[in-house]
């Protein structure tokens, strides 16, 4: 007897990140390949939770989260944007970003749908989108100078398109979307019943005075839009697995359906430490993580810059895509590999981002490291110029 894998599981690869933390972990390197803030976790999340599991809050929860998650929640909405949102009827919590995307492309999509996505685009989506089934067409997002192919957009929408995904900002270039740029995006999109997802996880993460601007604040962009984002980066707690969608009350009914099914439900006290952390940490907590992001991207891209690497400076999110060229290796893995056996310091080969796995003589590090790792990266990484 023979047991056999499905055929379905050959379309899913493991992602270069875990390959590269794992081949980090196994030299003893600096891992700035995972997308992992290292900052400790607020004082006010960690009491959050740790007195709801001694409240004995350990149980099964609602599907769609406890409500005074969703209406904290909301209320962030309310108070950093502006934009009302339903606790009720608008928001599913889930087991994180992750989880919230994929019940919700679960709800949105049959087999056959196309779908576009932005290349560079974070594997999770691809591999999310091409494990239902769907066509994924892609469009241009220059790595060099941010511009977004319009007209490639307008050629990609056929008929069969159900839904766009973007990730604002982007996970690995670091573009912010500007409000022209979300206008045009209305302005393509209306007419049709096309769906727009847009994951904003790095939403606190913005940089040299630019502003995150929701979709749900975007009125040409307000009906058909779908956030997805969470609290793993801005509250350091990757490993909790807490995140949300921000959904029309049809499409969560459904979307809720599958959370059900795969989750049951969002981690319980986990919950309680979300929801403490958001009433209680002031407006001055995310612009302080904003502020040592940018301290921490201006400090990296400047040795990157200095050792020859020359780095997109992102506007957002905290990786920075840095051209490699100069590192001996017939393709990205094997520059970025060489580069982790001569210095112990760990990225991703930019061709992780792309359909395509030719050489991109790119790669992406995060520089969302505690201060003193980041400074012994750039001392290591300092030595390739020696
Ligand atoms: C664009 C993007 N979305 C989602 C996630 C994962 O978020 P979560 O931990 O909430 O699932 C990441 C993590 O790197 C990411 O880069």
């Amino acid at each position: 007897m023979c047991i056999t894998v499905s055929r379905q599981q050959s379309a899913l690869h493991q992602s270069a990140i875990r390959f590269m933390s794992i081949a980090c972990a196994r030299a003893g390197g600096i891992n700035m390949a995972q997308g992992v803030c290292d900052l400790d976790l607020p004082r006010e999340v960690e009491e959050g939770a740790r007195q709801a599991i001694l409240d004995g809050f350990n149980i099964y929860t609602a599907a769609e989260g406890v409500s005074s998650l969703r209406k904290a929640i909301a209320k962030k909405y309310s108070d950093h944007y502006g934009i009302s949102i339903d606790p009720g009827e608008g928001v599913m919590v889930s087991a994180g970003a992750t989880g919230a995307f994929y019940a919700t492309m679960l709800a949105l999509i049959d087999p056959g749908d196309e779908v576009i996505l932005f290349e560079p685009f974070y594997g999770y989506h691809r591999s999310t989108l091409e494990s239902l089934g769907c066509r994924v067409r892609y469009v241009d997002i220059s790595l060099k100078d941010y511009h977004i192919d319009f007209s490639g957009l307008e050629k990609a929408i056929t008929p069969k398109t159900k839904a766009v995904v973007i990730n604002n900002p982007l996970n690995p270039s670091g573009k912010v979307f500007s409000r022209d740029e979300l206008d045009e995006l209305g302005r393509l999109l209306d007419g049709s019943n096309i769906a727009l997802i847009s994951d904003e996880i790095y939403e606190h993460f913005v940089f040299g005075g630019k502003k995150h601007i929701p979709v749900l604040d975007v009125p040409s962009l307000k009906k058909r839009s779908i956030i997805v984002s969470g609290f793993s980066k801005i509250f350091s707690i990757t490993g909790w697995r807490l995140g949300y969608a921000l959904l029309p009350a049809r499409i969560k009914e459904a979307a809720v359906k599958y959370n059900d099914l795969i989750y049951v439900c969002p981690p319980a006290p986990l919950q309680a430490g979300a929801v403490k952390g958001l009433r209680e940490l002031g407006m001055d907590y995310y612009q302080q993580v904003a502020a040592e992001h940018e301290e921490k991207r201006d400090l990296f891209c400047g040795v990157l810059e200095k050792i020859g690497l020359t780095p997109v400076v992102p506007d957002g999110a905290y990786y920075a895509m840095a051209d490699i060229s100069p590192i001996p290796g017939k393709n990205d893995l094997e520059k970025v590999m060489n580069l982790l056996e001569k210095t112990g310091v760990a990225s991703v080969p930019g061709s992780a981002f792309y359909r395509s796995n030719d050489l991109t003589g790119m790669a992406r590090f995060c520089f969302a490291k505690k201060m003193p790792e980041l400074e012994e990266a750039c001392r290591r990484l300092q030595q390739i110029q020696a």
